[in-house]
């Protein structure tokens, strides 16, 4: 049954309409003469709260609100990749159209076309059984993306009827399962987790080709991370860039209440971008949502949940999915202002009291998971979420929520974007407790010594860090051999590993091998200067070997050159070393 009743109130984006018996929270509603989506969120006798996705100024009480009976649900099916959508999954137009431009209200667009044909390949045959999620056929989505179609999750048993391998639209049956018809298009109610088989503890690494996330404080498929950082830090390029180059089957850029410039920038750039590892397009394996802050405020929140409906969708096909979400402040920011007008007690700062549960349901989505129905299949969504603390004050409410549920942190420092020394993620206050799993893999598939490289590492920049002070009173100067060593090496650790340049042709993605070596031909220097340190040498002379600069010159050594160009470089190392310690052990002898 649908509901049917009367605007009675409006409030900015929230709509009060009554009459509106037998209606439910999260029922999708029609709203006003132009019929624009809204949502109910409050049930109050046949009082219904409704919020509502799209610009409300000139609606008037009186115009009409019709239920639909259904929740806000995701279109699934092949299309979706290299999609742009709105927050309510509505495709918009051109990309160039983003700024300034969005689509018109009350305008009803499929997010999947309806009439284009799609090339399927049956995988089942009559009389198979399937259950809930086992493939039925397969089509080849992109060059870079084979879409699998399901079993619906409400749908198992014997498989009637299966059409022959051919084209077909997402809106003709392609089989028949226990007296149902399924289609390539599928519906799923975006508020609601996908169902899986199991989960598991995140432990592969996921590769972004960022140093300081692949190497420090690394990011698991199926993670949940957050990026919070003060104006102009880096949020965005971090996620753009790890869209781009991250290893993921398929990435999801959701931009909510950001730049729509921004956005079209990004979307700009994607087009003509390879993919590294594939050698294909990035956007045959990306899906974009622009809620950008032009659009209507509520739908920031739907933008991030549509998002993730689809993240788990590809995830069931066995697929490693990243979605990005920037920011999820200004989604935070929505929440508050509808609260207001609702007049919730508000927590603290005005938001409210269910920032935190509302932050978790979309991060608690991220997992590594088993996937229902046959064959077998792993799957992972990751999520990262930028957080735009007002002043960079990390003591925020959404900072604190969002600490209190991810696992990996990239704090950005305003003091570190100052000096460009970007990425500016903070080395000393950033963690990821994913380290350990992930420990492992580097062992078996990049080198052995990661483990102690990366600690060796963290140590020096955390003595670097307690000598800062010492530094501040008695000058460099005054201190001893050692820790002048360890000033030296911190130095080339921050500026010649840590350093990435988003717009750098090579050094944009560094791939976990040349990654390690860079390290590597650090320690290597590190290990050797402390060797003739205790044949007396100094720190100054050592300073002035000609594999120092190589040394900072390791960023523009290409993939394909990398295991050469590296062992060139340790043995540059090893050779300045002996002829300093050739040259001291002449001078002493004179
Ligand atoms: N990894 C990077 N490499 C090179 N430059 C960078 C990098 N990260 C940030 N920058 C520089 O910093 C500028 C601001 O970055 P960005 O727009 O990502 O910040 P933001 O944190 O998203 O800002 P806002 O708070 O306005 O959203 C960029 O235009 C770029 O010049
Ligand atoms: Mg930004």
């Amino acid at each position: 049954m649908t509901s049917g009743g009367r605007i009675y109130r409006i409030s900015g984006p929230l709509v009060i309409a009554d009459g509106m018996k037998g209606t439910m929270v999260y029922e999708v509603v029609e709203v006003g003469e132009e019929g624009l989506i809204g949502e109910v969120i409050g049930v109050e006798g046949e009082k219904a709260v409704i919020q509502v996705y799209e610009d409300t100024s000139g609606l008037r009480v009186g115009e009409p609100v019709r239920g639909t009976g259904q929740p806000l649900a995701a279109e699934l099916g092949p299309g979706l990749i290299g999609a742009i959508y709105d927050g309510i999954q509505r495709p918009l137009p051109v990309l160039e159209g983003i700024v300034g431009f969005f689509v018109k209200r009350g305008v009803k667009a499929s997010p999947l076309p309806r009439n284009k044909k799609w090339h399927f390949k049956p995988l089942v045959k009559v009389g198979d059984r399937v259950e809930p999620g086992s493939f039925i056929g397969v089509v080849d989505e992109t060059l870079a993306v084979k879409h699998y179609i399901m079993t619906p999750l409400d749908i198992h048993g014997t498989v009637e009827e299966v059409v022959s391998e051919g084209d077909y639209s997402i809106v003709e049956p392609i089989a028949k399962v226990s007296g149902r018809d399924v289609f390539m298009l599928q519906k799923w109610p975006v508020r609601r987790p996908r169902p899986i088989s199991e989960k598991y503890e995140p432990s592969e690494p996921l590769i972004t080709g960022q140093r300081i996330i692949d190497f420090l404080f690394p990011l698991a498929k199926g993670g949940k991370a957050a990026i919070p950082g003060g104006f102009g830090t880096g949020k965005t390029v971090m996620l753009q860039t790890l869209t781009k180059w991250s290893w993921v089957d398929i990435a999801i850029y959701v931009g909510c209440g950001e730049r729509g410039n921004e956005m079209a920038d990004a979307l700009h750039s994607f087009r003509r971008l390879l993919d590294p590892r594939t050698g294909k397009l990035i956007v045959e394996r990306s899906v974009f949502i622009a809620n950008t802050s032009n659009m209507p405020v509520a739908a920031r929140e739907t933008s991030v949940f549509l998002g993730t409906t689809i993240g788990e969708y590809f995830r069931d096909m066995g697929y490693h999915i990243l979605l990005v979400a920037d920011s999820t402040s200004r989604w935070a920011e929505a929440m508050r202002e509808i609260s207001g007008r609702l007049e919730e007690l508000p927590g603290e700062e005005g938001f409210p009291a269910y920032l935190g549960s509302r932050l978790a349901s979309f991060y608690e989505r991220s997992g590594y998971v088993k996937a229902l129905g046959k064959p077998d299949r792993y799957g992972s969504l990751t999520i990262m979420g930028a957080v735009s603390p007002p002043g960079a004050d990390f003591s925020e409410p959404v900072t604190q929520a969002t600490l209190r549920i991810i696992r990996a942190l990239y704090l950005l420092d305003v003091a570190l974007a100052y000096r460009r020394h970007y990425p500016a993620i903070n080395w000393l206050t950033s963690y990821s407790l994913y380290t350990e799993n992930i420990s492992d893999w580097w062992f078996k598939n990049v080198g052995p010594e990661y483990r102690e490289l990366r600690e060796r590492a963290l140590s020096v920049l955390q003595r670097e860090a307690e000598l800062e002070e010492l530094v501040r009173l008695v000058g460099a100067e005054a201190l001893p051999e050692e820790d002048k060593l360890i000033l030296e090496v911190a130095r080339m650790i921050r500026e010649d590993f840590l350093q990435q340049s988003a717009f750098h042709e090579v050094d944009t993605y560094s791939p976990p091998k040349k990654t390690l070596l860079m390290m590597k031909a650090i320690m290597t220097f590190y290990n050797l200067a402390l060797d003739s340190l205790r044949k007396g040498i100094t720190v100054e002379s050592i300073r002035k070997l000609p594999c120092r600069i190589k040394i900072g010159r390791m960023k523009d050594i290409a993939e394909g050159k990398v295991e050469e160009a590296f062992s060139n470089l340790i043995q540059d190392i090893k050779r300045d070393f002996e002829s300093l310690i050739e040259e001291a052990k002449v001078l002493a002898y004179v």
